[in-house]
């Protein structure tokens, strides 16, 4: 298939719509990243995203609403819940809830599980998109399963051309990294660090929550070890570079290129994935990476780049 590319104009924004409604797949611009939309009521539109990504098909989809209101038609709603999606909705939060009876959200997207994972994206053509079609659309990251996550058109188009109907170009995706996922199903847990820090969910729900570490595989079948993962091998903490490797650095530690010149964490977590999209592209088949401090938005960059250096499996 030929892979149409939009812009962000209202007519674009039907057209990709349109594509919606009619069970294709368009790869949508968000705060985080690009993500792969398919109609989530819709079972045979979700099997295409699985199909052109290359998804472990157990492992499940997040469902992006255009409002917390969209949202309460699927889920069970409680106190937390309410009390975070005022404080980060729309934003780069996902939240999992159990469903409700009779949800009508796709089992697939669901991959069987009796909960759903809800987000509220803020990007403006996310929004606009979502309000258009009226209903929500299931989008994993728009990249091949395992691979790094796209933050531009350009990044989707090098991993999805001719797999996907359409490309939203919504421009570079100011955060870079993907949401923070807690799941309200029992007390809550961050299952996936992300933009959103384990500090600023305590102080809206005003007590210490935990955090699920790598074994924790349980609740979130989706947390695969190895993911994100360039083509070239992954050094982390190196404080030196090898001459035969490309060079990522840090604060101090220059590198070939540096996530953030003033070792700031959140200009570093912008950049993350797009820097190893380019020293992937680049000759060479090792990759070394500056230490990143293990705090605030560090803990997200650091279990990011665990996993992209992790095996392959
Ligand atoms: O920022 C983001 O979250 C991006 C943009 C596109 O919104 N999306 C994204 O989706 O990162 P994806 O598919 O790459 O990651 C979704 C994660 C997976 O680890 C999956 O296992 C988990 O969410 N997940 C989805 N539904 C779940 C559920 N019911 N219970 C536990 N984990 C769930
Ligand atoms: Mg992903």
């Amino acid at each position: 298939m030929k892979t149409q590319q939009f812009g962000s104009s209202v007519h674009d924004i039907q057209q990709a719509a349109r594509i919606l409604a009619d069970g294709g797949l368009v790869a949508m611009p968000t705060e985080t990243v690009y993500g792969l939309a398919a109609d989530a009521l819709n079972d045979q539109a979700v099997a295409k995203i699985y199909d052109a990504k290359g998804r472990p098909s157990f492992n499940p989809l997040i469902s992006h609403m255009a409002s917390a209101e969209m949202a309460f038609n699927y889920v069970e709603w409680s106190e937390a819940a309410e009390k975070l999606s005022i404080a980060l909705w729309p934003g780069p939060m996902t939240l999992i809830l159990p469903a409700k009876q009779g949800c009508s959200i796709s089992k697939l997207a669901r991959a069987g599980l009796d909960s759903v994972a809800i987000r509220v994206p803020a990007h403006p053509v996310a929004q606009a998109l979502l309000s258009k079609l009226g209903r929500p659309v299931a989008a994993p990251s728009a990249n091949p399963s395992g691979r790094i996550s796209p933050t531009t058109k350009d990044h989707v188009i090098a991993g999805l051309d001719g797999r996907i109907d359409a490309v939203i170009d919504g421009g570079p995706c100011e955060m870079g990294i993907e949401s923070t996922i807690i799941s309200l199903l029992d007390d809550p847990v961050i299952l996936r660090p992300g933009n959103i820090t384990t500090n600023e969910v305590q102080s809206i729900l005003g007590h210490d929550i935990t955090m699920l570490n790598d074994t924790g595989t349980i609740t979130a079948p989706g947390q695969l070890t190895s993911h994100y993962a360039p083509n070239a091998s992954l050094r982390l903490n190196a404080n030196t570079f090898m001459q035969d490797e490309k060079s990522l650095g840090f604060g101090e530690i220059r590198g070939d290129l540096n996530l953030s010149l003033t070792a700031n964490l959140r200009e570093a977590t912008a950049n993350l994935f797009s820097m190893l999209h380019e020293l992937d592209a680049r000759e060479g088949s090792k990759i070394a990476v500056a230490p990143i401090p293990n705090h605030g938005l560090g803990v997200a960059i650091n279990d990011r780049l665990t996993r992209a250096a992790a095996p392959k499996n």
